[in-house]
């Protein structure tokens, strides 16, 4: 007989409220940015393009795609202890993400209402679309008697603050890797059909569809901007973001190796793809991207994550604050070392062949 999974072994707020798990340097941030500046950008310089990708968010083509079909209505009690903990995780993860993204595009979209009409559009319809995926995302949680609360999350977390040029890095980098990474799961799954435990999957290929024309939507913000791709400084920032994403990538990867191999993932081939595909990706909008064909490259990824792994175990130990505090310095000092290593890597100039990337 199956038994109910009443009370699943995972933290609680209260009844069937999940408890967020503690903030980490991995955990999905909060982002809060300066408006005023924001709402001051001339985008007159590519104009036509934001117009035709607007436009594109205007069509809302998933609008009827984010519904709980008859495959949902069912027990899922019999999927065992360890994948459903994994799994748990992983739509937590998710959620929270999809989430930070709503609270940043409805209030950019709130605050670029008077003076920026055009953008504030824009945020409103990517709002639309994250609200949607943090919402089904929860009530997949629901089938495991558990739910976020995201109006204790939206109270309590900490924001972090982001120049607006930092948020245009960050969040088209992050839609296109959440592109590929949606979709290299959905193409696994299509192939290997006995590893779909649960149909969210199935809802993937539209899904990722939403993150690439969000990618686009601040692909084309970007190359409004040519302070942001046309200098040198650009180079370096740009640089140092393809960095931070494909670290953090390799780390979250890494340290979740179990979800992925219960999806019949290979971990490491996985974040190689992802990061090869984003990065070649990136060459759209970007002046430059880094070469994935170092013989180093993602060696010096990975030696980020086995130290970011001890990092870990250390936290969880026992040991004292200070005993912590001292034994966490050379870990922290070596991932900034093989990230550094990684950083001085000649990048691949991609400017000067614009014309030519597809
Ligand atoms: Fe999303
Ligand atoms: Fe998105």
């Amino acid at each position: 007989m199956i038994k109910a999974l009443e009370n699943p072994p995972v933290e609680k707020l209260k009844s069937g409220v999940k408890a967020p798990t503690q903030e980490t340097l991995l955990t999905p941030r909060f982002y809060t940015t300066d408006f005023a500046a924001v709402a001051k950008m001339d985008i007159s310089a590519n104009a036509e393009e934001l117009q035709a990708v607007i436009a594109e968010l205007k069509a809302d083509y998933n609008r009827h795609h984010f519904v709980r079909d008859a495959e949902f209505e069912q027990s899922w009690n019999h999927i065992s202890e360890e994948k459903r903990l994994a799994f748990i995780d992983f739509l937590e993860r998710s959620c929270t993400s999809e989430f930070s993204g709503f609270l940043l595009f409805k209030e950019l979209s709130r605050r670029l209402k008077e003076n920026s009409p055009l953008l504030s559009e824009a945020f409103g319809y990517l709002a639309r679309d994250e609200a949607r995926h943090a919402g089904f995302l929860n009530k997949s949680m629901a089938d495991f008697n558990l739910s976020l609360d995201l109006g204790y999350l939206t109270k309590n977390r900490t924001y972090t603050f982001f120049p607006p040029e930092w948020v245009i890095y960050t969040v088209y980098l992050s839609e296109k890797i959440g592109y590929w990474r949606y979709i290299l799961v959905y193409r696994h799954m299509a192939a290997h059909p006995e590893y779909q435990f649960y149909p969210l999957f199935r809802k993937f290929e539209s899904w990722c569809q939403d993150e690439n024309r969000h990618g686009d939507f601040f692909k084309a913000l970007l190359r409004s901007q040519p302070q942001l791709w046309k200098s040198w400084r650009s180079k370096l920032w740009v640089r140092f973001f393809l960095l931070s994403v494909f670290v953090t990538h390799t780390m979250t990867v890494f340290e979740r190796a179990e979800f992925y191999e219960i999806l019949g993932i290979h971990p490491r081939q996985y974040n190689n793809q992802v990061i090869e595909e984003t990065n070649k990706t990136a060459a759209r909008a970007f002046p430059l991207i880094l070469n994935t064909n170092h013989p180093y490259f993602f060696w010096y990824l990975e030696q980020c994550a086995i130290q970011n792994h001890k990092l870990i175990a250390l936290e969880k130990s026992q040991k004292g604050v200070i005993a912590k505090f001292f034994q966490k310095i050379p870990l922290i000092a070596s991932i900034i070392w093989y990230m550094l290593r990684v950083y001085l890597m000649k990048p691949i100039e991609v400017e000067v062949t614009r014309g030519e990337v597809k």
